[in-house]
């Protein structure tokens, strides 16, 4: 053989080796490609996966215990953030982003690269989120039409009492229930080795887990995140944003429930004149921001006070809707001398509940946080009062409604305090119904509508309406121009019956 022949042989070797080993660095994977069908793509990475990557897709953790490495190792197929689970105190939008890209980018250097879903435990806007707007909406968490069933925080571990005794046992039942993702949230070593068991046991089907990954895939290839894993930093102004913040409060508005207005209707006090020359702002929840927004914000039963978020308080809503003219005192807790001895036109009293989440506001009495009857008794009576009630519930009121003059449950209106100024001062009308029962007295409880013993202080879809200062002010001229229309009809016939053969 000649050297050269020996020379272009070795050349097409290479040449040949090296198209190999190329194509199998590009080899086509079917599930990466964005033309094929969700179906084929679902079907192919399952084709690929693992037992353990499998049931790694079923798991989510607390981001307290996420990093990039156990998202790589362990193929996490989710992370959340519970309540007050924040990157760090006052994280800004980049912060979130880059924790999220961190985990993120761990999940795509995993053998099969599977993106993993973020999750925010969440029930009133980003709550956990420092300078983003909470208001009166409950978000539809992670509920695609092709969705798939998640347990809530340590919710398997509650399924044999204590909490966690035979956590295999819990495994095993909320598996076989259909669960298929868990928020474990924390010990996802233990439960990762229970299902493994289980699986190689042949007590849990392979087909269940099969068909739990299958609708964990289904939802990640449909939203795009195997094209798009990454969050961008582009749109971190929108967070707290004019709009959003807009939006808020037109919810807070049409979320305000008017239930008196007036000893009488002829004596309505809403809405309230924004010039005159002083008015008293009383009550623990006129000033107190992380009040008015309840629990699960920035942390899981709330905060007291104004520094944990941004937002405008009912106090500082009023200061910024009454007339310039008009002097607005505030006092958390005035006596009644105090409130006797100021020449107050009326009175805004701001009261309810301290903030709470789940079993820490469980109360078998349902009353409102103390010095909210002293306020109350020390205000109203001695001046023209309209209660605003913060509250997550209906809650104690019966005993003092008859010194009230106006009366609004305002729920938990969040961090746009003008929703209820834009209402009080009659910018809006009052357009809000009860979603629930208000009860006279615990003892009624529990009580429903079509319940036999049903006799309530106001019943299930109750709600006052008032009109804008702007439409009365319309009706009343175009009464005005209808009735000077009236008169002068009247005028004309009689002078045309005056003229009448008779
Ligand atoms: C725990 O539950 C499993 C069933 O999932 C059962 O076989 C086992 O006996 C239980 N263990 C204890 C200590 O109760
Ligand atoms: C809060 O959000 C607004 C709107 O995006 C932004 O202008 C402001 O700088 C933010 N403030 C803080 C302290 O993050
Ligand atoms: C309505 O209430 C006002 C103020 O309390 C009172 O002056 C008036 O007499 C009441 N009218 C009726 C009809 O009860």
């Amino acid at each position: 053989m000649s050297r050269a022949l020996v020379h272009l042989l070795g050349v097409l070797w290479l040449c040949c080796w090296l198209a190999s080993t190329g194509e199998s660095q590009i080899e086509y994977l079917r599930y990466k490609d964005p033309k094929q069908p969700v179906p084929t793509r679902v079907r192919d990475l399952m084709s690929r996966m693992t037992l353990e990557e499998k049931i790694g897709q079923m798991v989510q953790i607390d981001r307290s215990v996420a990093n990039a490495n156990v998202m790589k190792t362990s193929f996490i197929g989710s992370v959340l953030s519970g309540g007050g689970s924040e990157p760090l105190p006052r994280a800004t939008a980049e912060d979130w982003v880059n924790m999220i890209n961190d985990f993120q980018k761990g999940a795509l250097e995993s053998r099969l690269g599977i993106p993993m879903i973020y999750g925010i435990d969440a029930v009133h806007g980003h709550n956990n989120v420092y300078n983003a707007t909470i208001f009166p909406h409950n978000v539809g968490l992670g509920c695609t039409r092709q969705g798939f069933v998640i347990s809530d925080w340590q919710g398997i571990d509650r399924l044999t009492s204590p909490p966690s005794s035979n956590y295999t046992y819990s495994v095993q039942a909320s598996i076989e229930a259909g669960v298929d993702m868990v928020m474990v949230p924390f010990e996802y070593g233990k439960f990762i080795q229970d299902l493994t068991l289980l699986v190689k046991s042949n007590i849990i089907p392979m087909e269940r887990i099969d068909d739990a990954v299958e609708r964990i895939l289904l939802v990640k290839f449909t939203m795009g995140l195997f094209e798009n894993p990454l969050a961008d930093t582009s749109l971190v102004n929108e967070l707290g944003s004019q709009e959003h913040r807009d939006l808020a409060r037109e919810a807070v508005r049409k979320s305000l429930v008017l239930l008196k207005n007036g000893k009488n209707e002829s004596a309505s006090l809403l809405p309230l004149p924004k010039k005159v020359p002083k008015i008293l702002v009383a009550g623990s929840h006129a000033d107190n921001l992380g009040y008015q927004c309840g629990g699960w914000t920035i942390k899981w039963q709330g905060f007291s006070g104004n520094s944990d978020t941004r937002g405008t308080t009912i106090l500082n809503a009023i200061k910024s809707a009454v007339d310039t003219s008009t002097e607005v005192v505030f006092r958390d807790n005035p006596d009644n001398e105090f409130v006797k001895s100021n020449n107050f036109e009326y009175a805004i009293v701001v009261v309810g509940e301290p903030p709470y989440a789940e079993t820490a506001g469980d109360s078998t009495t349902l009353t409102m946080m103390e010095s909210g009857p002293n306020v109350i008794n020390n205000v109203c009576g001695t001046v023209k009062c309209v209660v605003v009630i913060i509250s997550g519930r209906p809650i104690v009121i019966e005993p003092y409604i008859s010194s009230i003059d106006a009366l609004v449950a305002a729920w938990l209106p969040g961090t746009e305090g003008q929703g209820m100024t834009d209402v009080l001062f009659g910018d809006y009308g009052f357009t809000g119904k009860l979603a629930r029962t208000w009860f006279k007295s615990v003892d009624q409880l529990p009580m429903n509508v079509g319940d036999p013993h049903y006799d309530p202080l106001f019943p299930f879809g109750f709600g006052l309406t008032t009109e804008s200062v702007k439409d009365l002010v319309a009706r009343s001229t175009s009464a005005a121009v209808g009735a000077r229309a009236c008169i002068f009809t009247i005028i004309v016939t009689l002078i045309i019956s005056l003229y009448l053969p008779g």
